[in-house]
């Protein structure tokens, strides 16, 4: 009776062992180990950041549309304000990009008829500059976000710089400071974030310098803003040049020499696209991310050592442009009132998904991020005189911004891997060749007893159904589930027909040390739950 009960269990664990063997070769079965002990960092608010630039229609026909029966009595669309609300945008970078390097500010203050139009060079527009520092602020107090300056370090002077800090943060006296009272703006704004130029390794930038160069109008420039106020936090440009004959490291290794003592962020800017049409390629790009950001992270602890910083922290990185941008790259689709303006699809929101989880697997030096735009100009909103409609890539931001924060977790991803081929990671940039992608692309955040896992199975046709264990405490009740996905990869939103969205899917139930779930193919999963 005895032997027949080993056998009935043999033949058991045999049929379950066949089971497995079936799974994994159909269907592979990960698994993700979280350790509440294993911490990264803190995920840094700043990381959910956007960019407001004068370019197309993001500015004019974007967020500010005076006259549209859409916009209110400061002429701000409220359509768009109100999704821009939903993306919790904790800063927003302003007024550019490759725009800064030939505005002047004063160009943009004081009374509205008095306003001097301007030939916009970098994206070939008129500006009429009727928005300017003063409408910008108003947006920023109405969205309830944190506004990041850049100053002009391509045809700007540093006294221009100056000024325009003085205009901002000094209280009264100065002449600056007595204008912006002048102007109807009685109290500082106080902006604390402020970048010295913008891609100034790139020999498109007006103004464009070469790093020695560059380093020593950053320099003087940077002594001139904090005199005027001491409290500011400052930005170095750094690499955004990854063309074939353009040398990053070196760049950044000067800016991080020369101004190690100067700024508390280098900026770095990364677009990604999928000309080849190669789905498994671009799903690997955000990876690139990380090996950049590997890179000057490196080099930074390089420099810290030695440093004279006095009580600062070390400088971190600031992702302060990043996005999806290949197909509004022609001449013509970069001029105009009608520039860079992408139709984001599925696998595209999946990018930006693991884009956000690159930030949070690296909180401890990635302290700021700025999708790269808001409104229009590759962008999550984009409108027409009628109306918006939200972009695929704006549902993955809206998900991390409102659930992942706290204390970022080393968590063990255990799932099948494939090898891409050599590509273009953006136009005209320096080929790529990633080995080992995991199909799964995991980041986790816990706080106060609740953990947040960002899950894109990058897999194009398989789910893969995946144990969750804990390591250190149970799971304690049911986990939230929120997945961004649609019929096809391809799929695009559009105006009345938002197909690609965050549905909030059945709770899942969680007890003890162990939950199974299923993430479909091609989709972004957040789940949210508590450990006790
Ligand atoms: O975001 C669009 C442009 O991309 C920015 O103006 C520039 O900084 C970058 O090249």
């Amino acid at each position: 009776m005895r032997m027949k009960k080993v056998n009935w269990i043999r033949t058991l664990a045999g049929l379950l062992l066949s089971v497995s063997l079936l799974m994994s070769a159909d269907g592979q079965h990960a698994r993700i180990k979280i350790d509440t002990d294993r911490t990264i960092g803190e995920v840094n608010e700043m990381i959910y950041g956007n960019f407001v630039e004068h370019l197309g229609r993001c500015v004019y026909g974007g967020i500010y549309e005076p006259g549209s029966p859409l916009s209110d009595e400061n002429g701000f669309r409220k359509d768009v304000m109100e999704a821009v609300k939903g993306l919790n945008v904790s800063l927003a970078r302003y007024p550019g990009g490759n725009f800064v390097s030939n505005y002047h500010w004063m160009d943009g203050v004081g009374p509205a008829g008095e306003r001097i139009p301007r030939m916009e060079l970098a994206w070939a527009r008129l500006e009429t500059n009727q928005f300017g520092t003063n409408e910008f602020m108003k947006y920023i107090k109405a969205i309830g976000s944190e506004p990041y300056f850049a100053v002009n370090m391509g045809t700007g002077t540093i006294e221009e710089a100056q000024r325009w800090v003085e205009y901002c943060n000094v209280k009264e006296g100065p002449y600056y400071a007595e204008l912006r009272k002048k102007h109807g703006f009685e109290e500082p704004y106080n902006i604390k974030y402020w970048s010295l130029g913008n891609e100034m390794d790139g020999f498109w930038q007006m103004g464009h310098l070469n790093a020695e160069d560059y380093c020593k109008k950053a320099r003087e420039t940077a002594k001139l803003m904090r005199l005027t106020s001491p409290g500011i936090k400052l930005v170095a440009a750094g690499s955004s040049n990854y063309r074939p004959n353009a040398d990053p490291d070196a760049w950044n290794g000067t800016v991080l020499s020369e101004l190690k003592d100067v700024v508390d962020y280098i900026a770095l800017h990364i677009y990604v696209g999928n000309p080849d049409n190669n789905y498994y390629n671009f799903l690997s790009t955000p990876l690139v991310c990380e090996q950049r950001t590997e890179i000057v992270r490196g080099m930074i602890n390089k420099e810290m050592q030695g440093a004279n910083r006095g009580r600062r922290d070390p400088i971190y990185i600031a992702w302060d442009e990043y996005n999806v941008w290949y197909r509004a790259r022609t001449s013509e689709s970069m001029r105009g009132t009608r520039a860079l303006e992408e139709h984001y699809n599925l696998e595209d929101a999946l990018v930006v998904a693991g884009f956000l989880n690159v930030f949070i697997r690296n909180a401890d030096i990635v302290k700021m991020a700025n999708m790269a735009q808001l409104v229009n100009v590759i962008a999550p909103i984009y409108t027409s005189d009628e109306g918006m409609f939200r972009q695929t890539i704006y549902f993955p931001l809206q998900l991390f911004a409102q659930n992942a924060h706290g204390t970022s977790l080393d968590v063990l991803v255990d799932c099948d891997t494939y090898d891409t081929e050599q590509f273009f990671i953006g136009l005209g940039e320096t080929t790529t060749q990633q080995s080992d992608v995991p199909y799964l692309d995991v980041s986790a955040t816990y706080q106060d007893h609740e953990i947040v896992l960002c899950v894109v199975n990058r897999h194009l046709d398989e789910a893969i159904t995946t144990d969750i264990l804990c390591q250190t405490g149970q799971f304690d009740g049911n986990f939230e589930v929120y997945e961004v996905n649609g019929p096809d990869i391809k799929t695009m939103n559009d105006f009345g027909t938002e197909t690609v969205q965050s549905v909030r899917k059945e709770e899942l139930k969680a007890r003890g040390e162990l939950i199974e779930y299923t993430f479909p193919p091609h989709s972004f999963t957040l789940l949210k739950g508590r450990i006790k």
